[in-house]
C-alpha cells in the first residue's frame, strides 16, 4: 500500500491527478470505475482542465459510475449519473461512459446487466474510491457481505443523514444500486481519496482496525495494488506506530 498524506484537499487533488495520470500512461488500463461526492470533485476539475490543455487523454478509456440512487430519473440534478456527467464524463473524450440506471422499475435485470457488463468487459482495472463516514465505499454500507455484487441496497441512517444536506428535490431515496464489494476489490488497482476531520476515523480504522464487514473499506486494506492519498485533515487521527511506518 502507498500513502500519500497532502497538506490539504487542493494539494490532495493535485497529486490525485498527478497519480492518475502517470497510471493511464505506463500501465494498461481500460475499465475505470468512477466515484462520486464532494471529494473528487476538485480532482475531477483539474482533470478536466489538463485535458482541456491537451495534457491527457481518455479515448482509450471505458468510465464506469459506481452507484445511483434507487428510484431515480437519469437526469435529475440529484442523480449521480447527472453529477458524472456533468463534473466528467461528458466533459472528457472517454471512450466509452456506462452507468447504473436508477429509473430501470426492474431493478434486478439492471444489476445484473451492470455486473455482465463489467465481466464482459474485462472486469475493472481500475477504481477510484471515496470513503463514506461511516465507512462505506460506492453504496456497499456497514454490514455488506465481501463478496456482494452488483444490487440494490438500503441506505443506512447514517448515510441518509449526510444525503439530506446535498439534496435538492423532495424526500431523498432511501435505496441506491452499487457496484458489490467484490466488482471494486477486484478492480487491478485502486485509489482511494479522503479530505477532512470527518473521514479521520473512518481513516484509522482503515490503517489499523480489524478488517471487518462493519466496516467497508477495511478489506481494501488486503488489496495488493492500493495508493491511499488524503490530506492532514484526515490524518489526524493516525496512530503514532503506523505513521512511522509511512514516513
Ligand atoms: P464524500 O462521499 O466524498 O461526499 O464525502 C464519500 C462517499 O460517501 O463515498
Amino acid at each position: 500500500m502507498k500513502i500519500f498524506i497532502e497538506k490539504n484537499y487542493e494539494l490532495l487533488s493535485s497529486k490525485a491527478v498527478l497519480r492518475f495520470k502517470k497510471i493511464l500512461e505506463s500501465k494498461k488500463v481500460k475499465n475505470i470505475a468512477f466515484p462520486t461526492g464532494n471529494t473528487p470533485k476538485l480532482f475531477y476539475r483539474k482533470l478536466v482542465e489538463l485535458y482541456k490543455k491537451g495534457k491527457i487523454d481518455f479515448s482509450k478509456i471505458s468510465g464506469f459510475l459506481i452507484d445511483e440512487y434507487y428510484p431515480m430519473k437519469k437526469d435529475s440534478k440529484d442523480s449521480f449519473n447527472y453529477y458524472i456527467s456533468n463534473n466528467f464524463f461528458a466533459l472528457v473524450n472517454l471512450k466509452e461512459k456506462y452507468s447504473l440506471n436508477g429509473s430501470n422499475l426492474d431493478f434486478i435485470s439492471e444489476c445484473r446487466s451492470y455486473k455482465e457488463l463489467i465481466e464482459k468487459k474485462g472486469g475493472l482495472d481500475m477504481a477510484i474510491l471515496g470513503i463514506g463516514e461511516n465507512g462505506h465505499i460506492g453504496f456497499n454500507e456497514p454490514g455488506s457481505e465481501l463478496n456482494s455484487r452488483v444490487r440494490l441496497v438500503e441506505l443506512k441512517n447514517t448515510t441518509l443523514d449526510l444525503n439530506r444536506a446535498k439534496y435538492e428535490a423532495g424526500p431523498i431515496p432511501r435505496y441506491a444500486l452499487t457496484m458489490g464489494i467484490y466488482e471494486i476489490f477486484r478492480a487491478k488497482r485502486i485509489m482511494l481519496l479522503a479530505s477532512g476531520k470527518s473521514k479521520s476515523e473512518r481513516v484509522r480504522d482503515f490503517l489499523n482496525g480489524p478488517i471487518s464487514r462493519d466496516l467497508p473499506v477495511s478489506v481494501l486494506r488486503l488489496h495488493p495494488d492500493i495508493e491511499v492519498i488524503i490530506d492532514k485533515e484526515a490524518a489526524v487521527l493516525i496512530e503514532d506506530k503506523i505513521m512511522n511506518l509511512i514516513n
